[in-house]
């Protein structure tokens, strides 16, 4: 393992002014968002979905990364340059979703587990000779009656640790992505003592697994009421309870901490980093790796056309720009206005 080239990447991906594109949706994700604006998921519609977003002029200046899937990785823009060497042109450091999905843990109603270990090595081995420098992992733990149980936070801690492992060793960074999700009725403070919980099997796991904490990037939930919950607390609380959580469960030598979206609105998602970032000295870099929250509303401006190439193209600029923004603790809702 080349320690000093994986803190290097790691660095870059979470460098201050900068974030990640999370374009990584499977095959089934993706046929959800197309739906939206009536588009059939083939995958020439898959390939120029992708290619609209990072070919989008301006947005490299705030994209350090993006997540591919494993059949982007394999594609090419229209001119026929491969995906991830197009990114890497561009100064944008490409990388790849290798877990198979969350899938039902047996024994455990209501609960899953991340798949995709076999193999695993094989597979990074592959990635990394098309260009991938980093890699994501995204483990599922729900909040409801009687969940998450240990086991099922302690299995799926586990499995992470065991990804991290096999990446750090083919000399890729591994996004080490544990998503308590958002969905339930539950309030901020349970969200808290379940993040809380979560993290700290995590980071045990991973010392176990003698993960090289500065050369990985840890991508959490942030702590935030449920979205069926009846008091949502407000956006200076989701900043002061995440960051609160994080301190007391991320070893400062961890260089970078990559929020996922995880379906809150684009404007609450950039809100809520900058005013994290605006907390004061933190020991680690605080910044995005959004899915929906960067191209849901470039997925709306584009609509599945040639003639929306540039609407969708701006849209992600601007949610990248103001993103960026955020990283650096410098946005204003008043900016949405005049950024389009
Ligand atoms: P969202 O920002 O849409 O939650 O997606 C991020 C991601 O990569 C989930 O694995």
């Amino acid at each position: 393992m080349n320690r000093s080239e994986l803190e290097r990447v790691a660095r870059a991906l979470v460098v201050k002014g900068k974030g990640i594109l999370a374009a990584d949706e499977s095959s089934g994700t993706i046929k959800k968002r197309f739906d939206v604006i009536k588009l059939d998921s083939t995958e020439e519609h898959r390939r120029a979905y992708r290619e609209m977003l990072f070919t989008a002029p301006g947005a490299a200046d705030s994209l350090s990364g993006v997540i591919l899937f494993d059949e982007t990785i394999h594609q090419k823009t229209r001119d026929g340059i491969p995906f991830p060497d197009y990114l890497a042109q561009h100064g944008v450091i490409p990388g790849i979703k290798v877990d198979a999905g969350a899938k039902p843990l047996a024994g455990f109603p209501g609960e899953t587990i991340t798949e995709g270990l076999d193999g695993l090595r094989e597979r990074l081995l592959e990635y990394r000779k098309l260009g991938a420098r980093f890699a994501k992992w995204r483990a599922v733990i729900d909040i409801g009656e009687g969940i998450p149980t240990a086991f099922a936070v302690r299995a799926n801690a586990h499995a992470l640790a065991r990804y991290a492992a096999l990446c750090q060793e083919q000399e890729i960074v591994p996004i080490v992505e544990p998503e308590v999700l958002m969905d339930g009725a539950h309030s901020i403070d349970r969200c808290e003592e379940v993040t809380d919980r979560v993290l700290e099997e995590v980071f045990h796991a991973l010392h176990e697994h003698r993960i090289y904490l500065e050369g990985m990037i840890l991508k959490p939930n942030m702590v935030i009421s449920g979205k069926k919950s009846p008091t949502q607390a407000g956006p200076e609380q989701v900043a002061q309870s995440t960051v609160r959580c994080l301190k007391r469960r991320v070893p400062a030598a961890v260089p970078g901490i990559a929020f996922l979206s995880g379906g809150q609105s684009p404007e609450e998602a950039t809100l809520h980093l900058s005013l994290m970032n605006q907390l004061g000295a933190l020991p680690w870099s605080l910044t995005f790796s959004y899915g929906r929250a960067l191209q849901d509303t470039a997925l709306k401006g584009w609509g599945g056309t040639s003639a929306g190439l540039a609407a969708g193209q701006t849209e992600l600029a601007k949610r990248a720009r103001l993103n960026g923004l955020a990283t650096l603790g410098r946005y204003q809702p008043a900016l949405e206005s005049q950024a389009a």
